[in-house]
């Protein structure tokens, strides 16, 4: 019965490690999202957050958001924001829409982009 379980253990084992190598590497360490998802969350930029912050983010419900107005905000303060909102704000939250690397890429995109890719 001992031999059993422990046999049984080991192949659970095997199985999980092929199952584990045979993911994506994205998948196992949540990093950027891939470029598909990327290029989505660019046009959620534009056409989502645009729709308060302007096409451009040059700002209109919403504040503007180029680069060059978030330079005194930390890659945290945006995180905070975008993942949470701003209660008692137009601003909502996007954590149930977005996973923790998409929130990371539209940081990146928002501290590097004086506007969103018109493409
Ligand atoms: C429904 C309108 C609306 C949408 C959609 C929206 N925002 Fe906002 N956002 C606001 C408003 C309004 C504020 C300012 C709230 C306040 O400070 O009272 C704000 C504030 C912010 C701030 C803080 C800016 C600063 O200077 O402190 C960030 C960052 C931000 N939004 C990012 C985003 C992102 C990224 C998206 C898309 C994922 C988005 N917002 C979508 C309305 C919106």
């Amino acid at each position: 019965m001992k031999t059993l379980a422990a046999s049984q253990l080991s192949i659970l084992a095997v199985f999980l490690c092929l199952s584990l190598s045979a993911a994506p590497v994205s998948w196992v360490f949540a990093s950027e999202p891939d470029s598909n998802r990327q290029q989505e969350l660019q046009y959620l930029l534009k056409q989502d957050c645009g729709s308060c912050h302007g096409l451009l983010l040059k700002g209109g419900l919403g504040p503007p958001l180029r680069a060059q107005d978030l330079k005194d905000k930390t890659p945290a303060y945006l995180k905070q924001i975008i993942s949470k909102g701003i209660p008692g704000s137009a601003m909502p939250p996007w954590e149930n829409l977005l996973s923790d690397s998409d929130i990371d890429y539209l940081v990146q995109l928002l501290s590097t982009q004086s506007s969103p890719s018109t493409q």
